[in-house]
């Protein structure tokens, strides 16, 4: 059964009420209370639609790591990420999602089951989707890799991102990043029917625990119509 059931309930983690807007204690909402909290303390609690947001502001031009290092390894490996080519000696069982995060400190891709099983991870590796933590690095030489942090261009969110953003499908956000990078995959692959139900089944790799699937849903689809009159 897939997990983006139109049924599952969007609950406000502050108050326990459904709704993304529900008042909790004291009529404290929980827009209201991130806006409190602000972009920086959002960011160090992991929520990655507000790194992406941070990101975008930032221009973030991935920082080329040192070809050795004490973590480095045997094997050479060069590939090209968000646009910027890196050489990297890593050990033969390194996994991409611990090089990107650890080795390029590009941490906007999430470690969740560390099993396949969230697609917190999920990158590009040449345009298609890749749990980056099934993957290991010395099997990506040559490729081109895009992560969360290369799909804003020129300070502009991607289509997705804003989209995530306007429709607020998110709630803890620990999902969202690889939710994007699915999506903005999905939405560029002809076999993937337009309508809800398929666009639920392609998605269905990417388990959100806060439940926020209906609000995903209606992102992406908003996200398909903007593309769509660019
Ligand atoms: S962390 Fe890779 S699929 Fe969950
Ligand atoms: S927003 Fe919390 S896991 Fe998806």
């Amino acid at each position: 059964m897939t997990a983006y059931n139109e049924d599952a309930t969007h609950r406000d983690p502050l108050s326990g009420e459904a709704g993304s807007g529900a008042p909790g204690p004291a009529g404290v909402t929980r827009r209201g209370f991130l806006k409190s909290v602000g972009a920086s303390g959002l960011a160090a609690a992991g929520t990655s639609m507000v790194s992406v947001a941070v990101l975008a502001d930032e221009a973030p031009a991935a920082v080329p790591a040192p070809a050795t290092g004490p973590d480095g390894g045997p094997y050479t490996v060069q590939f090209t990420v968000n646009g910027v080519a890196h050489q990297l000696n890593v050990e033969s069982n390194a996994v991409l999602l611990d090089v990107l995060r650890d080795r390029l400190q590009l941490t906007g891709t999430k470690k969740g089951c560390d099993h396949g099983q969230c697609g917190a991870c999920t990158v590009h590796v040449n345009g298609v989707s890749v749990n980056s933590c099934l993957s290991l690095a010395v099997m990506h030489d040559g490729d081109q890799i895009t992560t969360v942090e290369g799909i804003a261009k020129n300070g502009t969110l991607h289509p997705v991102q804003q989209a995530f953003w306007d429709h607020d499908a998110y709630q803890c956000g620990y999902c969202t990043s690889g939710q994007m990078m699915s999506a903005v995959a999905l939405l560029h692959d002809a076999r993937v029917p337009a309508d809800d139900h398929s666009l639920r089944e392609a998605m269905s790799g990417n388990i959100c625990r806060c439940g926020a699937y209906k609000n995903i849903v209606a992102a992406i689809q908003d996200a398909r119509g903007k593309l769509r009159r660019a």
